[in-house]
């Protein structure tokens, strides 16, 4: 089985991981709307390619991860938050998202940051699991917090001691 390679995100990535974002894009994970064209850009004023870390598998990129500070303040800097992941279908099960998970916790502390959270859907199992095996706990949850294909699910925050 091929190893992921993790790198940093940079602004070539742009057209992969906007494509990725959209082929991905399903109510297990995303409360945003299913996205229409013309597409909203993946980097923004908001979400640089400094923000992102980068899967490839032979050259190609699979997957990436979003690691963000959560308010701009000063008394929060020592918190940084996961606000994405994703993995291409074909990639998955293979060890992409654990691989970018362990690197986004390295470049969080590098980065001088404490604590790691995350917010996810009460039925995303898969990414629960992969929460859970790398020592995320559940910190609370809002229960029914988003309607979804006709159904509540709840929002689960989860976080670590980094
Ligand atoms: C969740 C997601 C990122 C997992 O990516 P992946 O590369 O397939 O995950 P990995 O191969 O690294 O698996 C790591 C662990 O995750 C858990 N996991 C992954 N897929 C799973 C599944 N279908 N069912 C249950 N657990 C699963 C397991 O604990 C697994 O460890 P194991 O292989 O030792 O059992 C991927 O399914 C995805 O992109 N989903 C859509 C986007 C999403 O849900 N993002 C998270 C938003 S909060």
């Amino acid at each position: 089985m091929q190893v992921p390679q993790i790198r940093a995100a940079t602004f070539d990535d742009e057209d992969a991981l906007g494509h990725l974002d959209r082929v991905t894009w399903s109510t297990l994970h995303s409360v945003q709307e299913r996205p229409r064209q013309p597409y909203e850009p993946f980097f923004n004023e908001r979400y640089g390619p400094r923000d992102h870390l980068v899967a490839e598998l032979a050259g190609t990129v699979v997957g990436y991860v979003r690691v963000v500070r959560p308010t701009p303040l000063a008394c929060n800097g020592h918190v940084r938050q996961i606000q994405g992941l994703a993995v291409a279908d074909e990639a998955r099960g293979t060890g992409v998202a654990r691989a970018l998970l362990r690197a986004a916790q390295d470049e969080a502390r590098r980065r001088g940051a404490r604590r790691l959270t995350l917010r996810v859907l009460g039925h995303n199992t898969p990414a629960r699991k992969l929460y859970e095996s790398e020592g995320f706990v559940v910190e609370g949850v809002l229960p029914g917090e988003f309607l979804l294909d006709g159904a509540y699910v709840d929002d689960v925050l989860m976080g670590r001691r980094l």
